[in-house]
């Protein structure tokens, strides 16, 4: 069977285009067609300033929200990527498989970076090593597809690149990944902003809908939506982004395609109405299920628990393999006893 690995990380509420650009896709679609892995990328909420106690906190509430989403520990295995030692073991592995050009290379970077010293901080040496660790979480799991919205498609094809690289060098040890992403709201852009993406770490809370926002409040937000001059409804992402948003939220939300849909609207009013509308539908399962979850919090940790427990057994093998390939030595024989002791 497939098997899928996806991640998001701790490091803001989750919001709208998280669900669409993500775990919609990974409740409704992946985890019935495929072996499937969720995880709650906590390491990599530590590339940038960060709060411990709200890491925690975040980190919870992604959990509480991944299974209000409709993920089922049936169907899929949900874990917290710290509680699994493999990815931080392979990463180190994949720091020597990766070289320094190739990881400034990468947009996300550069422009976490750029923003960072434009705020006169400094940069965590992790955010730069941040895509190896993505790289080490898909890779010990054997994955075949990642799906993601499309801001981290370079970040798999750099998976690529190392699964490759290392089996080339030390012989077939990962299965090549690849990047899928979903076909409508791919990247769900900023309401305030259209030219940003709709994320969960940004400051600009008016432009981005929230998954556990009021009803009340993500009217307002989509009602004060920039739009564009003119008032002709079209659908054109370059000379229209703000609209273009709108109309491709509310495809996402209703099945119905942005450039069908624009051709229905002649102003904006009715538009933006049938957007809220649609949102706040699409969230409200959603809202309800997070708050049934929250009354039963050792529920979450026991999906956890043993989540964490499954991933391990799944990515022990493989990076113990890729420690034996690229010659590190053993420390045990697979029966337990000392490998030097075996070997004489
Ligand atoms: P992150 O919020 O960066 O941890 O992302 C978690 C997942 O949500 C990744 O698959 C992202 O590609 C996806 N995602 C985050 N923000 C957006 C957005 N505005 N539009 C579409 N997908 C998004
Ligand atoms: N970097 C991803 C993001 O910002 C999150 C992530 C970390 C991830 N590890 C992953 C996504 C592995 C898919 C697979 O959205």
């Amino acid at each position: 069977m497939t098997r899928v690995f996806s991640g998001i990380k701790p490091t803001g509420h989750l919001t709208l285009g998280n669900y669409l650009g993500a775990m919609r896709q990974w409740a409704t679609v992946d985890q019935h067609r495929s072996e499937a892995l969720f995880c709650i990328v906590d390491l990599h909420a530590l590339t940038v300033d960060h709060d411990p106690a709200r890491v925690r906190r975040l980190s919870r509430q992604a959990a509480t929200l991944l299974l209000a989403s409709g993920l089922d520990p049936d169907l899929c295995t949900v874990f917290v990527q710290s509680h699994v030692d493999e990815h931080a073991r392979l990463s180190y592995l994949l720091e020597c498989v990766a070289t320094d050009g190739e990881m400034r290379r990468m947009i996300q970077y550069k422009e976490k970076a750029a923003r960072e010293q434009r705020r006169g901080g400094s940069v965590r040496l992790s955010l730069l090593t941040y895509p190896v660790l993505m790289a080490a979480d898909i890779l010990a799991y054997g994955t075949d597809e990642v799906p993601v919205g499309n801001d981290q498609t370079q970040h798999v094809e750099l998976a690529r690149d190392l699964a490759v690289r290392f089996n080339q060098r030390y012989g077939h040890t990962f299965v090549v990944p690849r990047a899928m992403n979903p076909a409508v709201a791919a990247r769900v852009m900023n309401l305030q902003d259209p030219g940003s993406k709709m994320g969960k770490s940004d400051d600009s809370g008016p432009g981005i809908v929230y998954l556990l926002d009021e009803p009340d409040t993500v009217r307002k937000k989509v009602m004060r939506a920039v739009t564009d001059s003119g008032s002709e409804v079209v659908y054109d992402r370059e000379s229209r982004p703000g609209l273009a948003n709108l109309l491709e939220i509310l495809a996402a939300c209703t099945g119905g395609d942005p450039e069908q849909l624009a051709d229905a609207y002649d102003g904006y009013g009715a538009l933006k109405r049938d957007t809220a509308d649609a949102v706040i539908e699409v969230l409200r399962p959603l809202r309800e299920r997070h708050q049934e979850l929250c009354a039963d919090p050792g529920h979450v940790e026991g999906v956890l628990r043993e989540g964490a427990a499954r991933a391990r057994g799944i990515a022990r093998p493989t990076v113990d393999a890729a420690y034996r390939a690229i010659g590190l030595l053993p420390a045990e024989s697979e029966d337990g006893a000392v490998a030097l002791n075996a070997a004489r």
